[in-house]
């Protein structure tokens, strides 16, 4: 069944929720570091705002775990919000329910825009609570759900609401689906996934799909050293989890009966912390000491990572290759996203990349204009690849 779309709605004069995802990276000097999650909103917002809706952006930020806490307060957010959507002023409210938020938008003129406060300072958004959803819906009449990158989230804002109010799909959501739908339709193989970030144990399942449907899996950042640990190398005093060893054998097992070359790194950028201005050095890995931290897959591992790419026909990417906010950390992911970018331009592979670290990874190294499409989701990307029915996307289609 089609989404229900913002096409030919009347919004003139109705408090419209716009369920975002403002949950952005943050730099070390607390700075937003990438703000595409941000524009990807612009069009259904300046389309409300068009339209002469009373704009109430809605959006969670990190997890404060159902109750107030100033640091993850979403005021912050407001300056970039302004200067993204080209509006005159955004109206910053201290709550996300009840009735002063609701007079403060009903106060709104037309084409007006307020930002409510994190809807993960309730306990009961996290629980799809009844009462909770209906009371977020008591503040609006249209709920608009924008963002694909909580459409895996069984959550208040994203699925209790639409019981209590008519429920569409914003542009930016139709666009995401429309464009994954177009480009992993019918993959051309061969098939390569680069899959990157700390844990194994929160990509356990993709990595197991993966290895049945890629020719080339690639595997860096923190979770290739448990990888690299189940073979008994040495990582020195990398982080690893322990207790995914067994299940990352399994998935090196497994990808021997389903002739998928797993590409573990053999060489790494090591240093003995992680901070800015460290020494750091290249190394063979039978060459890594006690105190050496892998913080980047070396020169070595980007060259195969870079052929198996130029001999592949899709590319899906989650997660960069090492520690990339940190220089000089971000060579490997900065020149494999290079490549890609090239091979892409040059017609030769559909390029798909997804998660909040992997765009601002990208986009860092220039390359993300290079893409076939990226998707700034991290999860809800992750289980529309497993092939998961997405809770927040049945219900705008329901
Ligand atoms: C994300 O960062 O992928 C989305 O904002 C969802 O955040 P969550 O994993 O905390 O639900």
């Amino acid at each position: 069944m089609p989404l229900k779309t913002i096409d030919n709605l009347d919004v003139k004069g109705k408090i419209v929720l716009v369920r975002c995802d403002f949950n952005v990276p943050i730099s070390e000097d607390g700075e937003i570091s990438d703000t595409s999650r941000i524009e990807r909103h612009a069009p259904t917002i300046i389309t409300l705002v068009n339209k002469g809706a009373k704009v109430a952006l809605l959006s969670h930020f990190g997890r404060p775990g159902g109750k107030f806490d100033e640091k993850f307060s979403l005021g912050f957010i407001s300056e970039s919000i302004t200067e993204v959507f080209k509006a005159s002023e955004v109206v910053v409210i201290s709550d996300c329910i009840g009735d002063v938020a609701k007079q403060v938008l009903n106060d709104l003129p037309n084409g007006g825009i307020a930002l409510l406060e994190n809807v993960r300072f309730y306990e009961g958004e996290e629980k799809n609570d009844t009462d909770f959803s209906k009371s977020l819906a008591d503040i609006a009449d249209i709920y608009i759900n924008d963002s694909f990158s909580v459409c895996h989230r069984e959550h208040s804002s994203v699925h209790g609401i639409t019981k209590f109010l008519p429920s569409y799909a914003g542009l930016a959501l139709q666009l995401e689906i429309e464009m994954l739908e177009k480009v992993l339709e019918k993959p051309e193989p061969p098939m390569m996934a680069i899959v990157g970030g700390s844990k194994v144990s929160t990509k356990l399942k993709l990595l197991g799909n993966l290895v049945e449907k890629m020719k080339f899996l690639a595997i860096g950042g923190g979770m290739a050293n448990t990888f690299l640990a189940a073979q008994g190398k040495n990582i020195g005093s990398s982080f690893y989890e322990k207790n995914m060893i067994k299940e990352a054998k399994t998935i090196m097992k497994k990808a021997e009966t389903t002739d998928c070359d797993i590409i573990l790194p053999i060489d790494a950028v090591v240093a003995d912390k992680l901070e800015f201005g460290v020494q750091s050095f290249s190394i063979d890995l039978e060459n890594i000491e006690k105190s050496n931290m892998i913080l980047d897959v070396g020169e070595k591992t980007v060259e195969l990572i870079s052929n198996a790419i130029i001999n592949s026909k899709t590319l899906l990417w989650n997660g960069p290759l090492g520690v990339f906010e940190i220089q000089p950390f971000d060579e490997s992911t900065s020149s494999c996203a290079l490549t890609a970018a090239m091979m892409t331009r040059a017609g030769g592979l559909i390029s798909v990349a997804g998660g909040g670290d992997t765009v601002s990874a990208l986009n860092h190294a220039g390359a993300s204009g290079g893409f076939s499409y990226i998707s700034v989701a991290g999860g809800a990307f992750l289980e529309w690849i497993e092939g998961k029915v997405l809770p927040g996307i049945k219900v705008l289609n329901d």
